[in-house]
């Protein structure tokens, strides 16, 4: 599997001073644009995911790009799949958050109906950087008394140091190729 992770790695793009100076952005798509990149991804994740979770009932992915691969992941692990999404999208009754993140501010809304009091949730999610997004999930699935079972990313910042804000255990596939930039602390 090292191998795969090379491979998935090698598609990663890297832009420098975006979308703020001094961030590099670490661009995902070419894994989702090419379906050997797409299916090696799913496969990785779905191996890590059955290695280090018992059952799961719902898979909770975050608005934009944990929906790219959340629902593929949730039909694999025969669960459901429920959105965590940015303001003023969902309809009903909602849970909502505020929160900070690597280079911004945002909101996040589930609807409270979305998980049954109990069920057992793991939260997907492209990237870990700072934590801030995936802490908010955290605090959704926390507020709707879902069981919060743990974290899976594709990739972590790890110099960003997100994983020890989070509220349960944390599984990445690989680190991000960037480092923390001179003259930061
Ligand atoms: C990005 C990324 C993660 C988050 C990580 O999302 O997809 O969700 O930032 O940053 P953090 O750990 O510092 O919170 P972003 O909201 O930028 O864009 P997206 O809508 O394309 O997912
Ligand atoms: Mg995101």
């Amino acid at each position: 599997s090292t191998d795969r992770i090379q491979f998935l790695r090698s598609k990663l793009a890297q832009y420098p001073d975006f979308p703020k100076k001094g961030i590099l952005f670490e661009d995902i798509m070419p894994i989702f644009s090419d379906p050997k990149s797409f299916g090696i991804l799913i496969d990785l994740l779905v191996e890590l995911i059955q290695k280090e979770f018992k059952e799961i009932d719902v898979v909770v992915g975050l608005e934009a790009r944990g929906f790219l691969f959340g629902p593929t992941l949730a039909l694999r692990l025969n669960a459901g799949f429920v959105p965590v999404r940015k303001p003023n999208k969902l309809p009903g009754d909602l849970a909502t958050i505020t929160f900070k993140k690597e280079y911004d501010e945002d909101a996040f809304a589930m609807q409270k109906s979305s998980i049954k009091p109990g069920q057992r949730v793991l939260i997907v999610d492209d990237i870990l950087a700072t934590g801030g997004t995936a802490l908010a999930a955290d605090e959704l699935i926390l507020q709707l008394n879902g069981s919060l079972l743990g974290h899976v990313f594709l990739m972590e910042l790890g110099f960003l140091e997100g994983r020890k804000r989070l509220k349960a255990p944390t599984f990445t596939l690989f680190s991000g190729q960037s480092e923390a930039p001179k003259g930061s602390e």
